[in-house]
């Protein structure tokens, strides 16, 4: 039983789950920390949080290369179809469905989803996946801080990716405060330092946050794994 996360910058995340290959979020054409290329990834199911070009990102070319599924909310999954995509999968907030690499439900996020054509995107989401071995990772994606984390905390999460970056997302304080909801194991920050607008220090988070709750923080360079 495995469950291995490699961090691709930004909000991007390539995820090996009993070797299944699981993609969330890849924007690796035109990110500037990408750790790798849309032609060099693999993929049997790819998440899509919302329909923002940093998380729709590659998303398509890398579903009509390998054949990947995607997963996303109804209104992404119907746009998907209309691009050509044959393999996709529509879930909505607070539904959950047992994947062939574990269960993932969709969570909430307060945020925008408008889709890179002006279409709507419905609501956006964040990701709770639930690894066959029981092992539960939360995906927060692009959101502001939400006192129901700290149901999804309830649940007993082994890792929480939560974004840091300010300005669009939960910057550093409310970030700590998300992590005080979760009582996750470990940490990853994300959304932080791709453009100048959203440039945070990370190891002085991690300080604060293993000062003021009992999780640990892995801050990894793009391209850096942690296997939980
Ligand atoms: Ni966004
Ligand atoms: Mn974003």
């Amino acid at each position: 039983m495995s469950f291995n996360v490699t961090w691709l910058g930004h909000a991007s995340f390539a995820l090996d789950i009993d070797g299944h290959k699981v993609l969330l979020d890849p924007f690796l054409s035109g990110n500037p920390v990408a750790s790798t290329t849309p032609d060099k990834v693999d993929a049997d199911f790819i998440l899509v949080s919302h329909g923002h070009d940093d998380h729709i990102g590659d998303a398509v070319s890398i579903a009509r290369r390998t054949g990947a599924t995607i997963i996303s909310n109804f209104e992404i999954a119907n746009w998907l179809g209309g691009q050509g995509i044959e393999k996709t999968h529509g879930q909505h907030i607070g539904g959950g469905y047992h994947h062939a690499f574990g269960y993932v439900k969709l969570t909430i996020a307060h945020h925008g989803s408008a889709l890179p054509d002006g279409s709507y995107g419905g609501n956006p989401c964040g990701f709770l996946i639930t690894a066959k071995s029981g092992k539960r990772a939360y995906f927060a994606c692009d959101t502001g801080l939400f006192y129901e984390m700290k149901f999804y905390g309830e649940e007993g999460i082994v890792l929480a990716a939560l974004p840091i970056g300010d300005n669009y997302t939960m910057g550093p304080d409310d970030a700590l405060k998300a992590a005080r909801l979760l009582e996750a194991k470990a940490i990853i920050p994300i959304h932080y330092n791709t453009f100048p607008l959203i440039e945070q220090d990370a190891d002085a988070w991690a300080k604060r946050v293993e000062a003021e709750t009992g999780s640990k923080v892995v801050v990894l360079k793009p391209g850096g794994s942690y296997e939980i």
